[in-house]
């Protein structure tokens, strides 16, 4: 059982905090995400679980045990980092063999170890070469082989991909999501990338700026986000914000060009007639018919996917803008004008100011 859980920690740096009080309960065998913007702490966050930075106020425990003031080699626990480091002169096998010998592990261990990893991650076949006569993705692999012989309790990744090109990365993130089902070793993950952290996180902790914004699934972040910085944060593209005024029972919202639309997750009677955030994923607009609609979409240019289609317009007398999201290939001249309908269900709404999620 290695569940691992911060307490309401904060980090400062000299007098600058830059962590401001989180708290999450990782489960045993989780594989958890840390996403957000650089530099809003997912680095420091791990490396406080790890040891490497101290913790300057609450508290970490893996498996229940606090170990702030415990040493990074007490903790069982092993990082993988983006810049991986394979000592350039040893082979494969060395590279993985190393932490375990410096253990003072007996040989016929360290063999065995070396040897299941290598298989688990295909490269019995290249033990024997030196790092540059790799490529980059079999590089990260041996970085993982190095982390996967010590049997941690526990795996800490720092965006251990970045380095890799497109192709290879989601090749990567299919290995790193089926090495997890397999060793099923809780794993914290921390990357700015949204993809891979929908596709490999059971859960994701959302920071923003030393926060935590929001902790929950992949879909529960996208299908209800907890603040309008969630919100713009997941999704590609990013979901259209407009400004919105509540009706005066509370029931619906007015977008530009007069049209109510229902707040279907019940009524905002304390929001009436104030201004608050309405968000639309690009994804979610549908086409009406003509003259119809809930709102008019003028076309200023469309981007052809592939598989779908963007269409980026303004609307209404303020000409906010919008992008919309149609899932087949679709041709329209600028200034063409669409009809489009917005499912009451699809509808987010925020708070103006703190930028809470209103309603259900
Ligand atoms: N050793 C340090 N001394 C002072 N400030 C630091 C130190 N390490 C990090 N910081 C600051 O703490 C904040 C969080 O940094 P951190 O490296 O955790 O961000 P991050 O989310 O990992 O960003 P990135 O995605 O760019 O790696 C930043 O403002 C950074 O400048
Ligand atoms: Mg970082």
């Amino acid at each position: 059982m290695a569940n691992v859980s911060l307490n309401n920690v904060y980090k400062s740096f000299g007098k600058t905090e830059v962590i401001h009080g989180i708290s999450c309960d990782i489960k045993d065998g989780e594989f958890i995400v840390i996403l957000g913007p650089s530099g809003c702490g997912k680095s420091t966050v791990l490396r406080m679980i790890a040891g490497l930075e101290v913790i300057t106020e609450g508290e970490i425990t893996i498996e229940g045990k606090v170990v702030n003031r415990l040493e990074p080699a007490d903790r069982d626990i092993a990082m993988v980092f983006q810049n991986y480091a394979l000592y350039p002169h040893m082979t494969v096998y060395k590279n993985m063999a190393y932490g375990l010998k410096i253990r003072r592990m007996p040989k016929s261990e360290i063999e065995k170890r070396v040897q299941k990893a290598a298989e688990i991650l295909e490269l019995t076949e290249f033990l024997e070469r030196k790092p540059r006569q790799l490529s980059g993705g079999q590089r990260q692999r041996v970085a993982m082989g190095r982390c996967i012989v010590r049997e941690p309790k526990v795996f800490l990744f720092d965006e251990p991909l970045s380095n890799l090109d497109a192709k290879l990365r989601v090749q990567m993130r299919l290995e790193l999501r089926n090495l997890h089902e397999t060793l099923g070793i809780t794993s914290v993950y921390v990357t700015h990338d949204q993809v891979e952290a929908m596709t490999l996180g059971d859960r994701l902790v959302i920071m923003d700026d030393g926060y935590v914004e929001q902790i929950g699934t992949p879909l529960e972040v996208y299908e209800r986000p907890a603040t309008r910085f969630v919100a713009g944060f997941i999704g590609s593209p990013a979901m259209n914000f407009l400004n919105v005024r509540v009706s005066s029972d509370g029931a619906s919202v007015e977008i530009p060009g007069g049209v109510h639309l229902p707040i279907e997750n019940g009524n905002l009677p304390e929001y009436a007639d104030k201004e608050v955030a309405l968000g639309i994923r690009p994804e979610h607009f549908e086409l009406a018919e003509e003259q119809q609609g809930d709102m008019s979409l003028n076309v200023d240019h469309v981007e052809v996917l592939g598989a779908d289609t963007l269409v980026h317009g303004h609307f209404g007398e303020d000409k906010s803008s919008l992008t919309i999201r149609l899932s087949d290939i679709q041709h329209f001249e600028k200034n063409t004008i669409l009809p489009l309908n917005v499912p009451p269900s699809k509808l987010h709404l925020f708070d103006s100011q703190s930028g809470t999620r209103l309603g259900k």
